[in-house]
């Protein structure tokens, strides 16, 4: 029989132990509705009486699929077309066309969405290149879009999307040119979907297969750490920024007392960084 049960405060505490151990994000106490909203389907699925039972099984096993899944059940994936506009607005009207006339001699420009979820936040910036810069359509334009789980990356390589999804920021007029209708759902169509790279990438390990970057989206994923963790990725950032470059974090994120070595860049009513002496 179904069994529906609340999380005991030791399993929780596991529970937090192991994500924090593999993604670095500090799930807060008050989360634990979290664990009984997204372990109950894989309690089920898995065969177990209930959550009680996944987690015993799991304390025992070597890591493996299930705690993954665990794992990428436990983090926060809230994601959306053109999330709060501003800054895709400072980069087709301020930074893509200075780097555009900044990178003319190479033609080459590099964008990364270090914690892309499920699509919408690199299509949302892929959609933007096709309207508004269709010179770049000669240039050799790197659009990264990596996430630690793979379960949000199948479901942007997908490009799959539903109603509720569909309506969250995006205009009608780019959903009518860029998706088909599948009944209720929305499909993207090729010519955006094909412009991102996605792949896998814990943020926590090395970044040395990606390229220098122009343009960093890290946004909606610092708050999830502590404060020595987010110390450590702008340390990454530093480095795997071009000197010019630019660094967007989240609406309610900022570098302020963490790194010295940013300057605040406003733009209209979007804040981004870049390095000092840039
Ligand atoms: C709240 S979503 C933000 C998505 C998008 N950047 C936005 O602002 O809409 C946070 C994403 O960070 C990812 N994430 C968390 N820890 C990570 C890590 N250590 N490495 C890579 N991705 C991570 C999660 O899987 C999730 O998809």
């Amino acid at each position: 029989m179904k069994q529906t049960q609340s999380v005991s405060a030791n399993d929780f505490e596991y529970l937090r132990q192991l994500v924090h151990e593999h993604s670095a994000v500090v799930l807060s106490a008050e989360k634990s509705y979290l664990a009984e909203l997204h372990l109950q389907p894989i309690a089920e699925s898995g065969g177990f009486a209930g959550i009680a039972e996944l987690v015993a099984h799991l304390r025992t096993q070597p890591f493996n699929y299930l705690h993954i899944q665990t794992i990428e059940a436990l983090v926060t994936n809230e994601t959306s077309f053109f999330r709060d506009h501003h800054p895709f607005e400072a980069l087709r009207q301020y930074i893509l066309p200075e780097l555009i006339k900044k990178r003319s001699p190479e033609r080459s420009l590099n964008i990364w969405c270090a914690a892309c979820s499920n699509g919408q936040e690199p299509y949302s910036i892929a959609m933007l290149i096709r309207e508004h810069f269709p010179l770049l359509t000669n240039w050799s334009i790197r659009l990264i879009a990596s996430d630690f789980s793979t379960k949000v990356l199948a479901r942007a390589q997908k490009g799959h999307y539903n109603r509720l999804e569909i309506s969250r920021g995006l205009s009608k007029n780019l959903r009518d040119k860029y998706f088909h209708q599948l009944d209720s759902e929305w499909q993207i169509k090729d010519e955006i979907r094909q412009m991102p790279e996605f792949r896998q990438l814990n943020l926590m390990q090395s970044w040395s297969s990606l390229p220098e970057i122009d343009v960093i989206f890290l946004r909606n994923v610092l708050i999830y750490y502590d404060m020595a963790t987010k110390k450590d990725l702008l340390k990454k950032v530093k480095q795997q920024l071009k000197k010019d470059g630019y660094l967007f974090l989240g609406s309610t994120e900022t570098i302020i007392n963490l790194d010295g070595s940013f300057k605040k860049v406003s733009f209209n009513k979007s804040i981004c960084y870049q390095l000092h002496n840039t």
